[in-house]
């Protein structure tokens, strides 16, 4: 049990700095990752449509054997985390909202905290709850920053149309006086150097990677699923859409080739 992989779930290339922060955090464990590139992006579909999907791809999961799942992706976390907990009761789910509102109170001496994240995932209101259950007076401003994710999907993190896009969406969340911006959404932390470049020197930048690793660890220590191999674990890729975009934008993030399988979730079979 305890050598089986961790299944890490996103809707497409984003969730990868998620896994980067857990290998570095969990270098003997070895991760099956699932970006479901073929109906990438989901932060603007519905609800259902999201539970559905993130149905699909923990079954698929599943069945490669994985002993814990890090939903790597806001959107679905916000959307599915609790459809996904009752349909797979068995299995420890580790979504990335709890871990980056954690995060984002630790930065903030003020309370005020703004939030970038999917449309789906403002309109769930999963941030702005998951803060104040933790932080009653805390003040939270959720915009959504949709067309990061396509710049993102395609590399485009800097040069004039990235910069001129995250120019844009930091101008309606910097109308209130925060000291921390988190970025809620998996594909939003590619763009950090530009964002940081954008940003006024006493706003801190958060994402939930980090802590979303952190949480990995106790969690697996709790259940004692530790990996304890001596090597470093293994990473194996699948999508759902051609390979070729996801391999050349991942070894950008991984810093290592990578070989992406492509697979049908809805069919469950490899392609
Ligand atoms: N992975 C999604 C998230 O973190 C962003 C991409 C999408 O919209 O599918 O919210």
């Amino acid at each position: 049990m305890n050598s089986e992989p961790i299944g890490v779930f996103d809707s497409g290339v984003g969730g990868l700095t998620v896994l980067s922060a857990l290998r570095t955090t969990l270098p003997h464990e070895n991760f099956l990752y699932l970006g479901d590139t073929a109906r990438v992006p989901y932060g603007n579909k519905s609800a259902s449509t999201i539970q559905r999907y993130a149905l699909e791809a923990t079954h698929y999961l599943l069945k490669q054997d994985i002993k814990l799942l890090v939903i790597g992706c806001n959107t679905v976390t916000a959307e599915a985390l609790a459809t996904l907990q009752a349909e797979f009761p068995d299995l420890p789910i580790i979504g990335v909202i709890e871990p980056g509102a954690l995060r984002a109170l630790q930065a903030s001496k003020t309370q005020q905290i703004g939030v970038l994240a999917t449309r789906a995932t403002l309109q769930s209101g999963a941030y702005d709850r998951t803060i104040k259950q933790h932080a009653n007076d805390a003040q939270v401003f959720t915009y959504s920053a949709p067309l990061l994710v396509p710049l993102a999907e395609e590399g485009w993190l800097s040069g004039e149309v990235a910069t001129q896009t995250v120019q844009k969406y930091l101008q309606q969340v910097l109308k209130h006086s925060i000291d921390c911006l988190l970025l809620g959404c998996t594909h939003y932390p590619l763009f950090v150097p530009l964002i940081q470049s954008l940003l006024p020197e006493h706003i801190t930048l958060v994402d939930s990677a980090t802590t979303t690793a952190q949480a990995t660890l106790l969690q697996l220590q709790k259940m004692g699923l530790e990996n304890k191999q001596d090597h470093h674990g293994s990473m194996q890729f699948y999508v759902t859409d051609d390979p070729l975009e996801f391999s050349n934008i991942g070894r950008l993030f991984l810093g290592q080739e990578i070989f992406p399988q492509t697979v049908h979730l809805t069919g469950l079979k490899p392609f």
